[in-house]
């Protein structure tokens, strides 16, 4: 991997982070696949509602950014209230509110690197449980969080109408079960396997490396 330098944003740091994430939006096979925030969004985080981490290239330009939210329990957004979480759990949420990386310098696991180190900076704050959406179709993302240890946990239709999977960092799953896979589109199939009580722990790639299929296993406990 190229060496990257990595740094905290603060607030001069936010015209670049938010024009990199219009560059990487237009450059989306599909619109659906990411939802972009703006300037406002960020200013709170970098203030210290959570923690914005950037990693620049060899030549000093931004190549990714990892951004980690700390919501309220009280927060409708906080997405532990998608799993029904009792409160003492939803204020250990913290949201992995978005990743993105420089086209050109993708397939490094850049995003992998900044995001785990994003979590080991916030692991001081008592934000302990680590939650994400993503786009169903969006297999690079999909796999990412999976690689961080998360699991899909629910489905839901957030930020006006835009189906996503629920993903979060705890239970224990039945490892040596055998694996049921849903289409990654298939949003009935997920739902139906996380009412029986399963997790999403794989991504399934087909070979025309177009369809992927996500597969489950029981959750022993949640
Ligand atoms: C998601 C994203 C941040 C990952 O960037 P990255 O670190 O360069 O990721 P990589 O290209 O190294 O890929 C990570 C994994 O996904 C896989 N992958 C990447 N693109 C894929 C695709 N189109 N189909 C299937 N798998 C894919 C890689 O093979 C890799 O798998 P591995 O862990 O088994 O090796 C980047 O794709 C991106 O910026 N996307 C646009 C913004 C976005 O969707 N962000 C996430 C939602 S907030």
């Amino acid at each position: 991997m190229n060496d990257f330098f990595l740094r905290s944003a603060g607030p001069d740091d936010l015209n670049d982070l938010v024009a990199l994430e219009h560059d990487v939006e237009q450059a989306l096979p599909n619109r659906e696949m990411f939802a972009t925030d703006e300037k406002e969004f960020y200013e709170p985080i970098v203030r210290g509602a959570g923690h914005i981490l950037l990693a620049f290239d060899t030549t000093g330009k931004l190549a990714g950014v990892s951004v980690i939210r700390f919501p309220s329990a009280d927060d409708p957004e906080n997405l532990g209230r998608e799993l029904s979480l009792p409160r003492e759990r939803l204020l250990a949420v913290r949201h992995l509110e978005s990743v993105f990386v420089r086209p050109d310098i993708r397939g490094q696991h850049l995003a992998e690197k900044l995001v785990r180190e994003n979590m080991k900076r916030t692991q001081e704050n008592g934000r302990t449980l680590s939650m994400a959406t993503v786009w169903p179709g969006n297999a690079a993302s999909l796999k990412l969080h999976l690689n961080l240890g998360l699991r899909v946990r629910g489905f839901a239709f957030k930020y006006g109408g835009k189906p996503r999977l629920i993903l979060m960092d705890s239970g224990t799953i039945a490892e040596n079960a055998a694996p049921l896979a849903v289409h990654a589109m298939d949003f009935e199939g997920h739902r139906a396997r996380l009412r029986a009580g399963m997790a999403g722990i794989a991504v399934q790639v087909m070979p025309n490396q177009h369809d992927f299929f996500v597969e489950y296993k029981p959750l022993i406990q949640a």
